[in-house]
């Protein structure tokens, strides 16, 4: 006998949020930067994003203020003292410090990240890339 629970969700509200690959991406540097918005979690800060760079972009340095997941779907990109191919995956712990990261070709990787990421330069911190500031782009990208 299965077990007597009512399945159906309190919420009825809840729904799928579906991003077509047809989307357009939103460009972050002209000609070597985009990004792509799945998801951003307004009440966990979670998000999730698809970036490509053109060969020769230089992200950064930057501090995980939470953890990320990445994979890598097509390029190469140089992280530190390593490389990342298509099919690698990344796992980017709170708290991380990363130098700057080169695409050594086309790239695209997805990025699912727990919260924000800290930017920073020899100057002292320059900026930060949270949720709303994901939210505020889609945004403001359907109405461009
Ligand atoms: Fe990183």
């Amino acid at each position: 006998m299965g077990l007597l629970q009512d399945v159906s969700p309190i919420n009825d509200q809840l729904a799928d949020i579906i991003v077509r690959a047809t989307d357009p991406w939103i460009e972050t540097e002209k000609d070597m930067a985009w990004i792509k918005v799945l998801w951003t979690g307004e009440e966990s800060g979670r998000w999730a994003a698809l970036f490509r760079w053109n060969k020769g972009y230089v992200a950064p340095p930057h501090k995980h203020l939470s953890a990320a997941h990445t994979f890598i779907l097509k390029g190469k990109l140089q992280v530190r003292d390593g490389l990342l191919n298509a099919g690698d995956y990344d796992y980017e712990p709170n708290g991380v410090l990363h130098g700057a990261t080169t695409a050594l070709e086309e790239t695209e990787y997805l990025f699912i990240c727990d919260g924000p990421v800290l930017f920073y330069n020899d100057d002292g911190l320059q900026s930060y890339l949270g949720w709303e500031e994901l939210h505020r782009m889609r945004e403001a990208a359907k109405t461009a």
